[in-house]
């Protein structure tokens, strides 16, 4: 199985800016994301701070869509909230014509909130619970992704209770192998995620006989941060042929979600090509006569996003450590995944001076607390701002407050202006909501 640690010589700082036209580095104001300068962020909002640019994000997405318009295949992109689901950003997206996928009801929530309608949100995950499926089907929820016979039983159960119907699709688990980090890959039968593909006619026609479902077609998603698109073939083509298969079967088949997971370029491997995927996505579903769904994330906000930071000191303990402000509770990424982030100082003087290599760290109490390890950087004294690359999706989303640590602020570049969207949060409240028994 592939992990994310790289073997080859990392890309320099200016091979990391240069593949990253959303960065700029100016001689006076430093590094920019979108033109707008990452030191006037700070200046204003303190770091460490996460940084998000609308105007790559509304590229990304417009470089999707405009692929599968290429190829003449009308695809429905839902956004899948998991990966950034800020407010701001869901927003963005909603603007763009986006639908919503979420995986549980605090994400149906926050969508619904961002002005997604219902009836534009795709309800994925294992386990949604009976409260959730009442809270999304009443709301009127546009489809639900059924991860297991059990779950069928209990979606036609509480939306006859409703007096609805839902309509879901059955996640198909296709048994291939996406190539990406263990953790990060759903689509082998080994896996949780799906329904094998033997079990999927019987069920078919169960939902079928059942009063509270519509059965609209099948889903799949088969991992994430996946380079390559064979993987991605090999798996909607047994998606498709069980479309035919349940068409012989006399079965109704609608809708085939292909879910998410196309990669980006993180060290200096190239990212998923958006065309090639449309391009694939049209040879195997040629007159399949369904209506295409999609659920990406990580390609719509990941290269947007950094994590800006500032050394708090230098350390020599036979190695060189650059401590930093913002740690693993806020990037778990590299803790979790071995994954490789890009590092680049703010300043155009520390830019252009030599480097040497230095393990970049944050200040939390575990050895895993570390971004970057042996990585090529210029001399960064206490105060000196650096960007952590690539943190769009599951940055922010995954962190925590762990140490004690508060949220840091966000904050939207557009057109030219930055705006904040989340505040720091304030130290006291982290303990907002905790009772002391007797106190
Ligand atoms: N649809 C479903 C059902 C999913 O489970 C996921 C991601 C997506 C869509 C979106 O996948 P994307 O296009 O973003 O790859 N925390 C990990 C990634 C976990 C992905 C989980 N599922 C990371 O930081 O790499």
């Amino acid at each position: 199985m592939a992990d994310m640690a790289f073997t080859g010589p990392d890309p320099d700082l200016q091979d990391l800016l240069a593949a990253r036209p959303q960065l700029q580095m100016h001689a006076q104001d430093g590094l920019c994301l979108e033109g707008v300068p990452l030191n006037a962020i700070a200046d204003k909002h303190g770091t460490p701070a996460w940084v998000y640019g609308a105007g790559t994000m509304r590229a990304r997405y417009a470089a999707l869509r405009d692929a599968f318009a290429a190829e003449n295949v009308p695809m429905h992109i839902h956004y899948a909230v998991k990966a950034n689901d800020h407010l701001a950003i869901l927003n963005l997206f909603r603007e763009q014509g986006a639908g919503a996928d979420v995986v549980s009801i605090g994400e149906f929530l926050r969508a619904t909130k961002a002005g997604i309608a219902a009836q534009h949100i795709v309800y994925s995950g294992v386990g949604k619970s009976e409260a959730e499926l009442e809270t999304a089907l009443a709301a009127g929820i546009g489809q639900i992704n059924v991860e297991s016979a059990e779950e069928v039983e209990m979606i036609s159960a509480v939306a006859a209770r409703l007096g609805v119907v839902a309509h879901i699709a059955l996640r198909m688990n296709p048994d291939v192998d996406a190539g990406t980090h263990a953790k990060i890959t759903t689509g082998l039968a080994e896996n949780k995620f799906g329904i094998a593909a033997e079990d999927i006619p019987a069920l078919y026609a169960r939902a079928a006989s059942l009063p509270g479902v519509r059965v609209a077609g099948i889903a799949m998603h088969i991992g994430s941060q996946i380079l390559s698109t064979e993987p991605y073939r090999l798996a909607y083509a047994k998606a498709a042929e069980m479309v035919r298969a349940l068409r012989a079967a006399g079965h109704n088949v609608e809708v085939m979600d292909i879910g998410g997971g196309l990669g980006i370029g993180y060290h200096d491997e190239p990212g998923l090509s958006p065309s090639a995927f449309a391009a694939m996505v049209r040879q195997v579903t040629q007159g399949l006569g369904v209506k295409l769904m999609m659920e990406p994330g990580r390609y719509l906000t990941g290269p947007a996003g950094i994590l800006l930071a500032s050394v708090i000191l230098r350390k020599q303990a036979g190695k060189r450590f650059l401590v930093l402000d913002a740690a693993m509770n806020e990037l778990m990424r590299p803790a979790m995944y071995e994954a490789w982030h890009g590092i680049l100082p703010v300043d155009a003087s520390a830019f252009h001076t030599a480097t040497s290599p230095a393990d970049v760290v944050g200040p939390i109490c575990e050895s895993a607390d570390i971004f970057a390890k042996d990585r090529a950087l210029p001399d960064l004294r206490p105060g000196a701002r650096v960007a952590l690359l690539d943190a769009g999706a599951y940055g922010a989303v995954m962190s925590s407050a762990y140490n004690a640590r508060p949220r840091p602020a966000a904050v939207l570049v557009d057109q030219g202006g930055f705006e904040l969207i989340t505040k720091r949060q304030e130290i006291p409240a982290l303990w907002d909501g905790e009772i002391v028994p007797g106190a």
